[in-house]
C-alpha cells in the first residue's frame, strides 16, 4: 500500500510496534504532530482494505479504535530497494488481550484472559510471500507468547490454513463465541499478569 508520504520517515523500523499512544519506539524524522497524522492515516486505510480482504460490513482497525483500546498494532513495510522512495506497507497483525469464557475438550467453561489476534492483513498483491509469517513471528517472540496459547477472532480459510501450514495448529475445540482455540491451549499457559 503506497501513500503520499515517505513511509520510512514514520516507521524507521521494518516491523513497528504500535501501541495506543500511536508512537512507534523510535522517533518518527517529521514533527510529532505530522507524524500522527500520517500514522493515523495509514491505520484507517489499512484497516479499511482488510475489512474488504475479509468482506466485513465495516472496518475493526482504525486510528480511533487503536487510541481507546489496549491493543498492539505490527506493521510491516518493505524495505527492499525497489521501494527506496517513499516505501509501501505490506500488511499488518492487531493483537490483544481478553477475557473469555473458553470450553475445554469436555465442555467445561473456563474463564482465561488470552493474547487474541484480532485482525490481519497482508496486501493482495503479496499474499503467500512469507511475509505474514515473517509478521506473526515477531508478534510471538516480543509477546512472548506461544501459538497454542492464543485465541483468534474469526480467523478467515487463508488464515486457519496460515496456522495449519506455519504452525501446525488444526485441531480445534468448538466453542460458542466467535473465538478459535486449538489444543494445547490449556496446556502450560502462563499465570496472568
Ligand atoms: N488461499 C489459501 N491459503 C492462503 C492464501 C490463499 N489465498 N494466502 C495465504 N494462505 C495461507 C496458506 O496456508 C499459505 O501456504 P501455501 O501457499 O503453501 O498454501 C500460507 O498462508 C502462506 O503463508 P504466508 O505467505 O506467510 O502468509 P501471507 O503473507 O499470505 O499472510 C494472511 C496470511 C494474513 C492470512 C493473508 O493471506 C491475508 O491477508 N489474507 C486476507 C485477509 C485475511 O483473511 N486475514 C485474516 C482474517 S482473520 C483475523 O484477522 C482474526
Amino acid at each position: 500500500m503506497e501513500f503520499e508520504f515517505d513511509i520510512h520517515k514514520i516507521f524507521l523500523e521494518p516491523i513497528t510496534k504500535l501501541d495506543s499512544t500511536l508512537l512507534p519506539q523510535r522517533r518518527p524524522l517529521v514533527s510529532s504532530s505530522e507524524a500522527e497524522k500520517q500514522i493515523m492515516k495509514v491505520l484507517d486505510d489499512i484497516g479499511k482494505a482488510s475489512a474488504k480482504a475479509q468482506r466485513l460490513p465495516a472496518p475493526i482497525t482504525s486510528a480511533s479504535r487503536m487510541q481507546t483500546n489496549q491493543h498492539h498494532l505490527y506493521i510491516l513495510k518493505d524495505c527492499t530497494p525497489k521501494t527506496a522512495g517513499r516505501g509501501l506497507v505490506i500488511g499488518f497483525l492487531k493483537v490483544g488481550y481478553k477475557k473469555l469464557f473458553v470450553l475445554d475438550r469436555k465442555g467445561s467453561h473456563i474463564e482465561a484472559e488470552p493474547l487474541c489476534i484480532l485482525d490481519f492483513y497482508i496486501h493482495e498483491s503479496l499474499q503467500r510471500h512469507g511475509f505474514g509469517k515473517e509478521l506473526f513471528g515477531f508478534m510471538l517472540r516480543i509477546e512472548q507468547v506461544e501459538p497454542q496459547h492464543l485465541a483468534i477472532d474469526r480467523p478467515s480459510e487463508k488464515f486457519l490454513s496460515f496456522l495449519w501450514k506455519h504452525y501446525n495448529l488444526r485441531a480445534v475445540i468448538p466453542q460458542v463465541n466467535n473465538f478459535v482455540i486449538f489444543e494445547g491451549f490449556f496446556r502450560d499457559r502462563k499465570a496472568p499478569g
